[in-house]
């Protein structure tokens, strides 16, 4: 498990300092070289999939692409709840990123470790990264965190910026 290379990983105890490392660590702190593979599977047939790689290769994460006829079983597998499904399915670190999700979304993600099957951007919101629409006004849209049985709202963007 990657997590042993974060540097600060102690200092995520409890109280007002875990959060503010978490912050932190969202950003630039969290490196190419500390962030674990990641493996999207999509439908080859499908361009904001492979928009939405781009934006998170450019974000510093390695990426592996599987293409595949159908993803469905595969989200079914991985216990994403079918309000939440979208297209593309990717796995990293022991979580499971489901959709147009922000790459900084995902960096918290992996910095705070969460008790979490993974992350969701249901649909496909206009300007979430990979679904940029030139001329389009941007959808205000949930990355949710997910658990069997269980759904929050963990940030809310439009576009790349959290509102
Ligand atoms: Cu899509
Ligand atoms: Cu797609």
């Amino acid at each position: 498990m990657t997590i042993r290379r974060f540097p600060s990983r102690r200092h995520f105890v409890a109280g007002a300092a875990q959060a503010a490392a978490a912050l932190a660590l969202s950003g630039s702190a969290l490196a190419a070289g500390s962030l674990p593979k990641m493996t999207v599977t999509r439908d080859p047939n499908c361009g904001c999939c492979g928009n939405w790689v781009t934006h998170v290769r450019a974000a510093g994460f390695t990426v592996e692409v599987v293409e595949v006829p159908d993803v469905a079983p595969l989200k079914t597998r991985l216990g994403v709840p079918d309000p939440l499904v979208s297209c593309h399915t990717a796995e990293i670190g022991g979580y499971v990123v489901e959709g147009h999700v922000p790459a900084e979304a995902i960096k918290r993600l992996l910095a705070e470790r969460p008790g979490a099957t993974g992350l969701a951007v249901a649909g496909m919101p206009i300007g979430s990264p990979g679904m940029e629409v030139a001329g389009q006004p941007l959808d205000t849209y949930e990355v949710m965190i997910f658990s069997a049985g269980r759904r929050n709202v963990f940030a809310r963007y439009r576009g790349l910026r959290q509102v």
